[in-house]
């Protein structure tokens, strides 16, 4: 297949971007690249390490200029951290040359698959459940700006993957 469009899966976190981003990257033989990995990567520490030692304006700098520099991509499959949508210029740099799509699901999903993991610095601590809905409330207005929105809550991954390839491939 070939698309020169970049996919740019966006939503908050735990909405499954990484996943199914690597598995509609795999079905398009694409290759796949993610935000968060990078960004430790390059920071050679863990996100929540960043966020507690640099602090979160820092991190959400570093994740600007990935966004400036993967918007340049070709046919890859990108996921972005679940603050990506919060700097228009983020959104500017991935749109590019790429499909936006924002993965959404419901905050009861959302708790359940996010409270497997301790890697996220904004839903550490006490209550995780009233971070969730108060931050997707604060958000709303910038996923809101995305006009291709799919729902993750119920899907399986295949059932997602086999969408957002169809989204993918679909003119513009
Ligand atoms: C964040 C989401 C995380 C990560 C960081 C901040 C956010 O990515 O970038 O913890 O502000 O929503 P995931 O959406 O991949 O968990």
């Amino acid at each position: 297949m070939d698309i020169r469009e970049n996919l740019v899966l966006l939503g908050f976190m735990g909405t499954g971007k990484s996943a199914v981003g690597r598995r509609v990257a795999a079905l398009a033989g694409a290759p796949f690249f993610e935000m968060d990995a990078e960004l430790e990567r390059r920071a050679g520490k863990s996100i929540a390490r960043i966020f507690a030692e640099d602090g979160e304006p820092a991190f959400r700098d570093l994740e600007s200029r990935l966004a400036e520099e993967w918007g340049q991509k070709e046919g890859a499959v990108i996921s972005c951290g679940g603050g990506a949508v919060l700097r228009e210029e983020n959104l500017r740099a991935l749109g590019a040359n790429g499909r936006l799509v924002c993965l959404t699901a419901r905050p009861e999903v959302i708790l359940a698959r996010t409270s497997r993991s301790k890697k996220r610095p904004l839903l550490a601590g006490e209550d995780p459940e009233t971070k969730i809905r108060d931050l997707l409330a604060a958000r709303a207005p910038h996923y809101a700006k995305i006009p291709l929105q799919v729902d993750t809550s119920d899907a399986t991954l295949e059932d997602l993957a086999a969408r957002l390839l169809g989204l993918w491939k679909q003119p513009a």
